[in-house]
């Protein structure tokens, strides 16, 4: 009780988080320009709190950790990472979300200038770098290309759009069309710009020196040429579009992974004792039953060990971080030249590959493997020699990729966990790729309806 009045009136004195908790403890915070009252357990984080009781989705929870700033917010006009601030600490200062940044109809110049120059894709990062931007422009009206690189130098963007933020973010001082790359790399080049067959002109614009030289003006097309504004764009730059992350639904659980912290090893053991005793638990889906663990094997950091479902996310992370998982280490290979080497550790020891990618990707069913090197699968239509020959240019050399971890899971494609028979289903605008849902497997305990 003696904690709970001194966190009520936090709003007029920080009192920290020292000495208060476990429980939640209602705690008063000055969000927007209004005052909101809400309880917060002692651990919750200032953007926790605004995501969840107060309801403000816009700032995004990405890392959690402090590294990819997608929960930017301004604590007393000063951007800070809000997963990094306890919400109990926030005290009597002001925060600012993406949601006030707008003065009622009328959007921050920073916002308009996203729009403008659509400095945007998916729009999940977004929020996060405007309250920074907004933030550089309110201390340096006319800020250099240097001070906008070095602002959203710390600010992830999967879908790549830094460019366009440069331009946008200092667009009162500079034209369109500034690049990452250093002025020694760029040259001038003229570009048709405008509504082909209505008003197309030209504009010059700084490209890489080693781009080449852009498709003369056609004033045949209809659509090339013609810019659309993004649809959803003034959604997107004030935080009202919901992503799957957002979504809030009565009842529904929360999913959390456990992942390999090993490239390569052999799970001896899964402890999910502790865990299932979890009062908030509702589920946990492991790679493997108790009595086949030491088939389990993960092929690289990362790979999921184990799936917990729960009330609420504290409840999950809680429940995940009491799984205890013996591992034995086995030998890995990192770099793919090294990996096609025939003393390199096998991946699979076995002549066939199965089906799918031990990351999770597609891949036809038993292939050969020649050490680590599947396949070779080959497919081909058409004439490629006849198809090389009659092509203007031909490009040769030796490409490889990896496969991006990207936020697609918080933004689109991720289920929504609803506790009816645990069957796990996407949210209406985003169907799941592989058209499936995620049901109990053989391997679940369903601690609730057990
Ligand atoms: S979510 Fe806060 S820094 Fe990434
Ligand atoms: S626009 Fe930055 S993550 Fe998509």
């Amino acid at each position: 009780m003696l904690n709970e009045t001194l966190v009520a009136g936090s709003h007029a004195e920080n009192v920290g988080s020292a000495g208060v908790g476990p429980d939640a403890v209602p705690i008063t915070l000055l969000v927007n320009g209004a005052t909101r009252t809400l309880r917060a357990e002692p651990s919750m984080t200032l953007a926790e709190a605004l995501r969840g009781p107060l309801g403000l989705t816009g700032t995004k929870i990405a890392c959690n950790r402090g590294a990819c700033s997608a929960c930017t917010v301004w604590l007393d006009g000063l951007p800070v990472c809000a997963c990094m601030m306890l919400a109990i600490d926030v005290g009597a200062r002001r925060v600012s979300t993406i949601e006030g940044l707008a003065q009622g109809d009328t959007l921050h110049p920073v916002q308009q200038a996203f729009i403008d120059h659509d400095a945007l894709q998916c729009g999940f990062c977004t929020p996060g770098m405007l309250m920074s931007c907004a933030a550089l422009l309110e201390r340096t009206p006319a800020p250099s290309a240097d001070d906008v690189r070095a602002t959203i130098s710390c600010h992830y963007c999967r879908c790549g759009t830094y460019p366009r933020r440069i331009g946008s973010a200092g667009r009162r001082q500079w034209p369109q069309g500034l690049t990452m790359a250093k002025p020694e790399n760029l040259r001038t080049e003229t570009f048709p710009a405008g509504i082909a067959g209505v008003s197309l002109g030209t504009v010059q614009r700084q490209i890489p020196v080693d781009e080449p030289p852009p498709l003369p003006p056609n004033r045949e097309l209809a659509v090339v040429g013609k810019s659309f504004p993004r649809p959803n764009g003034r959604a997107k730059v004030t935080g009202a579009v919901r992503f799957t992350v957002d979504v809030s639904l009565p009842g529904m659980l929360y999913g959390r992974i456990l992942r390999s912290p090993l490239p390569h090893a052999r799970v001896l053991s899964i402890d999910i004792a502790a865990a299932a005793r979890h009062p908030g638990l509702r589920a946990i889906v492991t790679v493997a039953a108790p009595e086949h663990q030491q088939s389990a094997t993960v092929r690289y950091i990362g790979a999921p060990v184990a799936v917990v479902a729960a009330v609420s996310m504290a409840a999950a992370e809680e429940a995940l971080s009491l799984i205890k998982v013996d591992y034995q280490s086995l030998p890995f290979v990192a770099a793919m030249r090294e990996a096609r080497e025939t003393a390199a550790p096998l991946i699979y020891d076995s002549d066939t590959a199965p089906a799918g990618h031990p990351s999770g990707f597609p891949a036809a069913a038993n292939l050969p493997l020649n050490g680590n090197v599947r396949g070779p699968a080959i497919s081909s239509r058409g004439n490629v020699a006849q198809g090389f020959a009659q092509a203007d240019v031909v490009v040769e050399g030796e490409y490889s990729k990896c496969r991006p971890i990207a936020v697609w899971n918080l933004t689109r494609s991720s289920p929504i966990g609803a506790p009816t028979g645990l069957r796990f289903t996407c949210p209406p605008n985003s169907p799941p790729a592989c058209g499936k849902s995620w049901r109990k497997s053989s391997v679940c305990r369903s601690i609730a309806s057990a």
